[in-house]
Order: C-alpha cells, then sequence, then structure tokens
C-alpha cells in the first residue's frame, strides 16, 4: 500500500492485530476487553482492501502486547490475523496466529443443561476442530457463533 493510501496512523509501540478477517475487528475488541476506557490509544481499520484476503480488518493497540490466551482466542475467529509488535515505529516481531488443540476457561457453551452452565466449580473446555469448537463436556460445536460466547 502507498503512504497516501494508509489509512491508520502508524504507531510508536504497541501491537497491530493486521489481517484480521474482514467484520472481525470489533469482536477483536471483545476478546481483549477492550471498549476505550483504558485509556491507551486504539485504532481500527475495517475493510481495508488486501492482496491476500481481498478485504481485511486490522486494529492497533499502543502501549500494550497480548497475552497467549487472548492470542489463542483471536486465532479462531481470524485464523490468518498476523500478530506485529511495534517498538519506536518499528516492527520488531511478526507472528502468524496458530490454533490452539483446545481453549480452557474463555468461552461458555451455550447449551444451559452443560455441566459448565450448571452451579459447579467446573471451567469451560472446548477442542479445536476443523470446523469450529466443540465443548469437551456436552458436544456442542460452536463455529461463526464463537464471538458471542467469549467469557474473558
Ligand atoms: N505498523 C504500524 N505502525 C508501525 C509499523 C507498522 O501501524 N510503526 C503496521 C503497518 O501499517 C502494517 C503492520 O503494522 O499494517 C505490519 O507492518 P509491516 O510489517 O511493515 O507491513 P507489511 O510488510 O505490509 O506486513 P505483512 O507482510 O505482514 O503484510
Ligand atoms: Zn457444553
Amino acid at each position: 500500500m502507498s503512504e497516501h493510501e494508509l489509512r491508520v496512523s502508524k504507531i510508536r509501540d504497541g501491537t497491530v492485530i493486521d489481517h484480521v478477517e474482514g467484520g472481525q475487528a470489533l469482536n477483536v475488541l471483545a476478546i481483549l476487553g477492550i471498549d476505550g476506557s483504558e485509556g491507551f490509544g486504539v485504532s481500527v481499520g475495517m475493510n481495508v482492501p488486501s492482496d491476500r484476503l481481498g478485504r481485511k480488518d486490522i486494529v492497533k493497540v499502543e502501549d500494550r502486547e497480548l497475552s497467549q490466551s487472548e492470542v489463542d482466542v483471536l486465532s479462531l475467529i481470524a485464523p490468518e490475523a498476523t500478530i506485529n509488535i511495534v517498538r519506536d515505529f518499528e516492527v520488531v516481531e511478526k507472528n502468524r496466529v496458530t490454533r490452539p488443540d483446545s481453549v480452557t476457561g474463555v468461552l461458555s457453551c451455550p447449551n444451559r443443561n452443560c455441566i459448565t452452565n450448571a452451579d459447579e466449580p467446573i471451567e469451560t473446555r472446548f477442542d479445536v476442530v476443523a470446523d469450529g469448537v466443540r465443548c469437551d463436556y456436552c458436544a456442542t460445536i460452536l463455529r461463526s457463533d464463537i464471538a458471542e460466547h467469549i467469557d474473558v
């Protein structure tokens, strides 16, 4: 992209989550627990032209890095995402997200009868499968609705 096409300013320090599937940027913010009240700079580009994806979303969070569990959940809704760590305006680290084998304690099960929704001290656990994630306790599968069941 040439300089005059750059839509969202470069950042000095922080994390750029790039190549997010178009339409998922607000879900990315939800996963990171960001609603703007935290005080750090957040820039969001939606439906930005991309060679690789056609259209992509991009999220830039200043002065903040991501935890592995946040990256694990991100990978479920943005499997093509790149996480760029920026320090003093330079990209110092670039990683593609990878889908984990399972996620524990971050998604809620939509099945009301699932034991994880009973009044028991049980952490949710979902196995990552080809077409989504599957509850370890009741086998309910979440597909496109993963973002609506994030519990972090
Ligand atoms: N970026 C930023 N602020 C900086 C440096 C980079 O916001 N100080 C953003 C860029 O706008 C880009 C992403 O971080 O969206 C990755 O930067 P870079 O690796 O320089 O871009 P590309 O080579 O295009 O990345 P890729 O190969 O991953 O597509
Ligand atoms: Zn369940």
